[in-house]
């Protein structure tokens, strides 16, 4: 169990909270955010928190209070950037599918660029900065067609996914940019996927937008930024891998962009490792050769394992006398692919026994759902050795049906 969970804590939480219940650790999140700062002291980013991994105001208004900007996907996560106190100026809006609305509330808000990814986006920011008298910053998200080696439902750097324009498209765009009054191009941005494991991926994409901005150059095009995007990996249950090793192959492919200020999107590896889901054990069972362990957590609650075959650690968290049983560690959602572990070596928790699911502060909550008409989960923010604060409230059955219109 990481010490960031003390077990006593853990059980004042619950016996408030009830389970399922997401906790985080403060001081982690802090710590994540600092050794990255540390790594990467001599190039001074900005770091722009992927709000999509953990949007919680209060988690979101820890990292904006220490500094970071945010990079959002939707006017959602724009609303929720700016409560959680983000500066307007350090926000940044990437996704291929940005509606009007949400294009004219980020020229509202002032935000520092808009990423756009397609030449009909860019002329709908374009409309929408025309139509509001003001000039739009964008950056244009390249597809360098670089290969992350990740899971293939989180890579998008390459040609074949949805995301990002060629290098040859990208030269129309910053052109048409350049000819616009409404638009000023700023940037240039690429995110490769999610759990990178190497910095050899960014440093291939970065060297081939180093020689694109060379030649964008040449044609009068001045830009300011550089966003390598997210997706430095997390070993599920450990921490992030060391942000220096990152950091020291940008710097050496950086030398010859040293006009441009580096951005990063950095979104689980600020928090995962400072989250875990609590669920209580139900039931014990055998059937043919397996055993299971019945929990009151499910795949509505944390869907990583189920769809992408996340591996997350499972502690018990009374230390039991006994032999390590295998066991699948699933939920009460009537589908076989509801499991949040699977294979799991553990003494036989006892009925009512607590299990923590680890590593899960980022994508677990935020992509929680009602699936089953579950109530969505409670969220804690462990704040020193024996404080917390709860940070929303478990869901209600009425919220169940709030949105819903009766007919008579
Ligand atoms: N920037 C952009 C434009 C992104 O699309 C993403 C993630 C990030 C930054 C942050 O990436 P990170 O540092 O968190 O790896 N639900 C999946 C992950 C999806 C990531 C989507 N984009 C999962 O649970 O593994």
């Amino acid at each position: 169990m990481p010490n960031i969970f003390p077990p006593e804590l853990v059980k004042r939480i619950v016996r408030r909270t009830g389970t399922p219940v997401y906790i985080y650790s403060q001081k982690k999140i802090l710590q994540n955010l600092n050794s990255y700062k540390k790594a990467f002291s001599a190039l001074e980013p900005l770091f722009c928190y992927a709000m999509k991994a953990n949007s919680n105001g209060a988690v979101a208004g820890l990292l904006a209070k220490n500094g970071a900007g945010a990079d959002v996907v939707s006017g959602g996560e724009l609303y929720r950037a700016l409560k959680a106190g983000f500066e307007p100026g350090k926000i940044i809006f990437s996704g291929v599918g940005k509606t009007a609305q949400e294009i004219s509330y980020a020229l509202r808000s002032g935000l520092l660029f808009i990423n756009v990814e397609s030449l009909e986006e860019l002329r709908a920011v374009e409309a929408a900065a025309a139509g509001m008298k003001v000039k739009a910053p964008v950056s244009v998200r390249i597809n360098p067609d670089v290969d992350p080696h990740t899971h293939k439902f989180i890579t998008t750097g390459t040609l074949g996914t949805k995301f990002g324009v060629t290098f040859s498209e990208a030269g129309r765009l910053y052109a048409i940019v350049a000819a616009s009054r409404h638009l000023r191009a700023v940037g240039l941005h690429f995110h490769l996927g999610s759990q990178i494991y190497s910095p050899k991926p960014y440093l291939l994409a970065l060297s081939a937008a180093g020689k694109f901005i060379g030649s964008l150059e040449q044609k009068g095009v001045k830009l300011s930024y550089i966003d390598i995007g997210g997706g430095w990996g997390v070993k599920e249950g450990g921490g992030m891998l060391p942000p220096a090793l990152l950091a020291g192959a940008v710097h050496r492919e950086l030398n010859g962009l040293k006009d441009l200020r580096l951005i990063l999107e950095p979104g689980r590896s600020l928090v995962a490792s400072a989250g875990a889901l609590v669920v209580k054990t139900l039931y014990r069972k055998t059937s043919g050769a397996k055993n299971y362990i019945i929990t009151d957590g499910a795949m509505n609650d944390f869907i990583r394992p189920a769809l992408y075959g996340a591996r997350h650690p499972v502690t018990a968290l009374e230390k039991r006398k006994g032999p390590d049983v295998k066991f699948d560690v699933t939920g009460p959602v009537c589908e076989s692919g509801d499991f949040l572990a699977r294979e799991a070596r553990l003494p036989l928790p006892r009925r009512g026994g607590l299990l923590l699911i680890l590593s899960a502060g980022a994508y677990g909550f935020s992509m929680s759902s009602q699936y089953n008409s579950r109530p969505r989960a409670a969220e804690v923010l462990i704040t020193g050795p024996r404080s917390w604060r709860l940070i929303r409230r478990r869901e209600t059955r009425r919220d169940l049906i709030r949105n819903e219109i009766q007919i008579p």
